[in-house]
């Protein structure tokens, strides 16, 4: 038995309680509804910055009356220091996802992003460490291996970071760090590579690329591909990113703790082929697809050419195995699109 399929016999049988911070976004609501599935107690904390309301209604649709009933949602903002103690109270378990996550908007407005992202941060490792957490599990980012050359990347080699967003990210892990030695306070970092998957935002200028793309092909909009297409990246289907943080949050060797671990699954997919793959796969439902292409324009700042991650550590502390590659996850997220899509088929 995986150490994955341990920990689930293990959870269904022990209700812990959690709190997940941004909880009404992408992956917090996939954590979420992963956790009230194994019938563990959660606490959720978001301002509706860039979540929904509806990803919450659409977990409650996907588990049963009980389950739902162990979910305490409270709406509130991770720069206030009481709402993050509130939060905190009687919790075992925090996955710290709550951020304002877009390297172009940390560039114009970057006040906001470290306002949320380090103030915000540290307030929750103060209100965690006050309320005695067991452990602290947070969403660090792929973007601080900034100007690094070297693939695939390893967790201890990294470069200058390249927008504020990677400069917030990369201060998690030192406050993170220091949390650990000055207050004993047990954490792990999880730096996600491009993340995709069921709920994320398709919309608004900061969407990420797959959601924007499926939805540009199904609304026939038109696509453009940031610089020749030849950038690369390792996506990460979402239900890798649950397995990692159930893993992260519940493991028991002390050397696995107080550590960073990428998680990705060592693909590397370039946006020619995403695009590609994406067209060729939505073509037969949608008509209007036929002899469409992307269009190219300039490469966007900040953004790093080339990612890929070397997983090793993950798998040989934490016991991850990504169970979906980018194909499978890729289809499963594209039917996904294509039935919440208010446009015809055609
Ligand atoms: N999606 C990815 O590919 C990716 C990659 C690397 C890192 N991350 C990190 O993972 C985390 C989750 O990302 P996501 O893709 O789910 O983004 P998301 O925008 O869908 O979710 C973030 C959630 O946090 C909430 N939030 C933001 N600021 C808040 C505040 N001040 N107080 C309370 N709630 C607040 C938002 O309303 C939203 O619901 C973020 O920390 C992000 O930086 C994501």
């Amino acid at each position: 038995m995986s150490s994955y399929q341990a920990l689930l016999n293990n959870l269904a049988l022990n209700q812990n309680s959690w709190l997940i911070t941004g909880v009404a976004g992408f992956i917090g609501s996939n954590l979420l509804e992963a956790l009230l599935k194994l019938n563990q107690k959660v606490v959720g904390l978001d301002n509706f910055s860039n979540g929904y309301e509806h990803n919450l209604e659409e977990v409650k649709s996907c588990v049963t009356e009980a389950q739902w009933k162990n979910f305490t949602f409270i709406k509130g903002d991770i720069r206030s220091l009481e709402d993050c103690k509130k939060a905190c109270t009687g919790v075992n378990y925090v996955l710290h996802q709550a951020a304002i996550g877009s390297v172009p908007r940390s560039i114009e407005n970057p006040i906001f992003t470290n306002e949320n992202n380090i103030d915000g941060f540290l307030n929750m490792l103060v209100a965690s460490r006050d309320a005695t957490v067991k452990r602290f599990i947070y969403a660090a980012s792929s973007s601080t291996y900034g100007d690094h050359a070297g693939l695939p990347k390893v967790e201890d080699k990294i470069g200058k970071p390249l927008s504020p967003y990677a400069v917030t990210k990369y201060v998690n892990e030192l406050y993170a760090d220091v949390f650990a030695r000055a207050y004993g306070l047990n954490s792990i970092g999880l730096r996600y590579f491009n993340v995709f998957g069921k709920r994320q935002d398709p919309n608004g200028a900061y969407a990420a690329v797959i959601p924007k793309w499926i939805a540009s092909m199904i609304k026939n909009d038109p696509i453009y591909i940031n610089g020749d297409g030849e950038t690369s990246r390792d996506f990460c289907y979402i239900d890798n990113v649950v397995q990692i943080n159930l893993l992260a949050a519940m493991v028991a060797s002390e050397e696995s703790v107080n550590q960073i671990y990428n998680v990705a699954v060592g693909d590397r997919t370039t946006l020619n082929e995403l695009y590609q793959y994406l067209h060729d796969n939505l073509s037969p439902y949608y008509h209007h697809l036929a002899g469409v292409k992307a269009g190219y324009r300039d490469f966007r700042a900040g953004d790093v050419r080339h990612s890929l991650a070397d997983i090793s550590k993950a798998r040989n502390l934490l016991g991850y195995l990504p169970a979906y590659r980018v194909k499978d996850g890729l289809k499963i997220a594209m039917d996904w699109y294509v039935a919440n899509s208010t446009a015809q088929k055609t």
